[in-house]
């Protein structure tokens, strides 16, 4: 099979590492990849990544399917474009990505079908927002309803913070289009954990797995919201009684939902989840792999998973449940200093030596120059470490990128902390 996968980041080497093991591949291809992606796959020389562009690659390398990493293209109809083009395509199409795309959408489809979620109301004009404000009690979430790259929600427990949210979506405009419309909702109380889940657009589910991302940039999860610090999967909390109950509260309800309003979804449901004293509830849906939760599940992965990703999306998911190894594993990112915010680049990565059977190195922010490997984004790196306990996976994770070396490193050193804490005194 000929395989070209859409992206360039630690989630699309970790699935370009995966299809790579799939007895089924042929040839597999990226774009626009990075420097740990060209080790296993080609990079096409293509002018720019447009999705006309795209097509005319997949269609003249003869590609039999395409694997869509990040949410920017499957918001522009990239599903579409390949399917009338009649090209094999994983992911959701426009109308179904809306799920990610538009908050106010995805909240409005859980209310229709009784998933539980925030109480919430939607908004575009700043008086009627603020009323809302008001009479509701704090803290509260403002989320800007597009796509805001992980940066759109806001957490107000003050007034003062409620009306400078608002004024920055409503009024001045900081969210661009995003902010336009405004989702307000109930701060809900609990664990974050996720739950992905593959869908094949004519009711066929398959759960991967748990995981639990690590999005604050500082130790404790303290400070600004990054793309992800470390991810370690599975979520001990996330029992099969858990996963059933989401399946059939959250997760069947959502698909069938999408089918009545005529937009099926097929793809990767990402379920973002608070589990709170009243049981799960939805704060997000993507629409995607999730980056580095990919990092820390793939690795996981017993199953073909090109074969899956196949069966997803031609409509023939053969079984509930991906086969995983009894393996944990653990995903630490190494990003360049000054992240989120203002970095540099260009530096020389060093260490990072072969992978072994307790640890992998998938790169994000990378590329080959004048021979070297150099940074090239604000996550550089991805380490997963595995093991027969989160314990172990972390500790293998760590004692890799302590190998690894660039100028103005920086990491989190507390990744998976709650799952450490919940095994302590435990053999977990
Ligand atoms: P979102 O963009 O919806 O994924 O929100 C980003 C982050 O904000 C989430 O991962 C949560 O940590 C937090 N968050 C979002 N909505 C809520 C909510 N209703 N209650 C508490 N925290 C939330
Ligand atoms: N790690 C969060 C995301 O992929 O959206």
């Amino acid at each position: 099979m000929r395989v070209f996968i859409v992206g360039g980041g630690g989630r699309e080497h970790a699935l370009a590492w995966g299809v790579s093991r799939s007895p089924r591949l042929d040839k597999l291809y990226a774009y626009p990849g990075n420097a740990g992606i060209a080790e296993c796959a080609e990079i096409p020389p293509l002018p720019g990544d447009e999705i006309g562009t795209l097509v005319d690659f997949a269609r003249g390398a003869a590609i039999d399917l395409t694997i869509v990493g990040p949410e920017a293209p499957l918001d522009a109809g990239i599903v579409d474009e390949f399917s009338r083009a009649g090209l094999t395509i994983f992911g959701p199409t426009q109308a179904a990505a809306r799920l990610e795309s538009s908050k106010a959408f995805a909240k409005q489809l859980m209310a229709s079908v009784g998933v539980p979620s925030a109480q919430f109301g939607v908004f575009d004009d700043f008086n009627a927002a603020w009323n809302y404000g008001t009479t509701h009690r704090l803290p509260l979430v403002v989320k800007a309803d597009g796509l805001a790259g992980g940066k759109g929600a806001l957490i107000c427990e003050t007034p003062a913070k409620l009306e400078k949210a608002l004024d920055a979506m409503l009024h001045t405009g900081a969210f661009g289009l995003a902010g336009k419309t405004v989702v307000i909702e109930e701060f809900l109380q609990g664990e974050e954990v996720s739950l992905f889940v593959l869908a094949d657009g004519s009711g066929g589910t398959c759960v991967l797995a748990s995981a639990q991302d690590y999005k604050r940039i500082g130790e404790g999860d303290t400070g600004p919201n990054t793309g992800g610090m470390g991810a370690y999967s599975p979520v001990g909390v996330v029992n099969d009684e858990l996963v059933e109950h989401v399946m059939r509260s959250v997760v069947e309800p959502t698909l069938k939902g999408m089918a009545a309003a005529g937009a099926p979804f097929a793809g990767m449901l990402y379920a973002g989840l608070m589990l709170t004293q009243d049981g799960p509830r939805v704060i997000e849906f993507n629409c995607r792999f999730g980056d580095p939760e990919t990092q820390a599940i793939v690795p996981r992965v017993a199953d073909d998973l090109l074969m899956l990703i196949y069966a997803a999306a031609t409509g023939h998911l053969p079984v509930r449940q991906v086969n995983l190894t009894k393996k944990k594993a653990a995903c630490v990112v190494l990003a360049s200093e000054g992240y989120p915010g203002r970095i540099q680049t260009g530096h020389e990565i060093t260490g990072i030596g072969p992978d072994d059977y307790v640890s992998v190195v998938f790169h994000s922010g990378t590329k080959v120059s004048e021979g070297k490997t150099v940074t090239d984004g604000g996550r550089v790196l991805g380490v997963t470490g595995m093991g027969a306990t989160i314990r172990a996976a972390v500790h293998n994770a760590y004692m890799r990128a302590e190998r690894i070396h660039f100028k103005g490193k920086i990491l989190r050193r507390d990744i998976a902390w709650r799952e450490l804490d919940r095994s302590k005194g435990s053999s977990g």
